[in-house]
């Protein structure tokens, strides 16, 4: 039986993140995007509203709920400002490992405290030599007595100087290269961890992009994820389990566009008539909606996966890369319906363009997507 209608509760969900988007994020989304600045205000008001954890058990603080809803939630954020979505969106991701592979005891121990508060996690993988190849990471985890001593530095990292909680990923002997990868949780007032230059994006510029460097920090052994050795699969899953999210996002700003899109053509009045009533802008429009409409039914599909319990590799790296590219064309296609305004700042759909940007590059480059799909059809 396949159901497409949301049950009561998602809808409500939905109903609650889009009244606080159109509320908190639209009205300072220019300003954000202009000052390049994180906002703690809308961090802090998400947690009011109990959404800043939705993935945590109720048990350790958070909601309870599931990929679905982090792909409703997304398209609402994405929709409003993706800097904003990117900063939300990445502090769940920080914390994916952690649900992923943490013992109870350890959840228990830090991430109830960090559920208490408006508090952000991130997600350190990337390094400035290991992006697409993950296995290639350089920083290193060496054991001595109870506690693992990390040196190295990750590159790019959403939320990078204003998360509380990083998931870190580090090597216990590069020579083995994936198989020697383990996970780690790491507090970020942790003597010997900091935070580098903040990135100039062109897109995306309300989330605070930085380098997080890691300097003879001592950690408890115990806050090591999992087994020991397993970080790489670890690093898989999450983005497995993120993916959809990450796509829904896209979904949000590819629905902004086609509506300002939208808006503007039946307004804007050429050779006697808007120009929505003519033939070649119908059909932009409607190119437009198709695509929106199946990335959106993707993100869903691979997220309802993952909450039934099954592996959704394959399905989060279609839809992730699907989004992501319906994203840039669908703002880019908006920018050209809008034409010499749609060029200029003082319209939004620039801005949508240059914030989808980034959804072709993050979480996986959509070229790492198709090797993922590749990979997944051929095996
Ligand atoms: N689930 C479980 N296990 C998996 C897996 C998955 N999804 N994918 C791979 N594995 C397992 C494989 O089965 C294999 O297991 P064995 O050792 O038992 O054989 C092992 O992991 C190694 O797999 P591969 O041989 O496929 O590994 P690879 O080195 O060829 O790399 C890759 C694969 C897909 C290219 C991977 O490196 C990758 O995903 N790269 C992209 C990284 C990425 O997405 N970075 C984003 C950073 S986060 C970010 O951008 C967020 C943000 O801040 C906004």
């Amino acid at each position: 039986m396949i159901d497409f209608a949301l049950t009561e509760e998602q809808k409500a969900c939905q109903k609650l993140v889009r009244d606080f988007a159109l509320k908190e994020i639209v009205p300072v989304a220019h300003e954000l995007d202009e000052e390049q600045r994180h906002s703690p205000e809308i961090v802090e008001k998400y947690h009011e509203i109990g959404l800043l954890h939705y993935a945590v058990p109720e048990e350790y603080g958070g909601a309870g709920l599931g990929s679905l809803e982090g792909c409703i939630f997304g398209e609402e954020l994405g929709a409003a400002c993706a800097g904003v979505a990117a900063s939300l969106g990445g502090s769940i991701l920080g914390l994916t490992p952690f649900l992923i592979a943490g013992s109870p005891e350890l959840k228990e121990e830090l991430l109830t405290k960090h559920t208490s508060g408006p508090n952000l996690g991130a997600f350190c993988l990337t390094e400035p030599d290991a992006g697409s190849d993950v296995a290639a990471l350089r920083t290193t985890a060496v054991l001595e007595g109870d506690e693992y001593i990390i040196n190295g530095s990750k590159r790019f990292i959403t939320n990078g100087g204003v998360a509380s909680l990083y998931s870190v990923f580090a090597t216990e002997n590069a020579e083995l290269r994936h198989k020697g990868i383990s996970a780690f949780m790491v507090p970020a007032d942790t003597p010997g961890v900091s935070s580098g230059k903040k990135e100039d994006k062109m897109g995306q510029r309300a989330t605070d992009t930085r380098e997080v460097i890691f300097s003879d920090v001592h950690i408890p052994a115990r806050y090591r994820l999992g087994e020991g050795l397993d970080g790489f699969k670890i690093a898989m899953k999450t983005l497995d389990d993120s993916r959809a999210g990450v796509g829904a996002a896209a979904v949000g700003i590819a629905r902004a566009a086609l509506e300002a899109a939208r808006d503007y053509a039946k307004e804007r009045v050429q050779f006697g008539k808007p120009i929505a009533a003519q033939q070649g802008i119908q059909f932009m429009l409607a190119d437009m909606a198709m695509k929106v409409n199946a990335a959106r039914l993707l993100c869903w599909h691979a997220a309802w996966l993952h909450d039934n319990g099954q592996r959704n590799t394959l399905e989060s790296a279609i839809a992730k890369c699907f989004a992501g590219d319906t994203a840039m064309a669908v703002t880019t296609d908006a920018v050209q319906v809008l034409g010499g305004y749609g060029y200029m700042k003082e319209y939004p759909v620039e801005k949508y363009m240059r914030d989808a940007k980034l959804h072709q590059i993050y979480e996986g480059t959509n070229q790492i997507q198709r090797l993922v799909i590749a990979r997944q059809i051929l095996s």
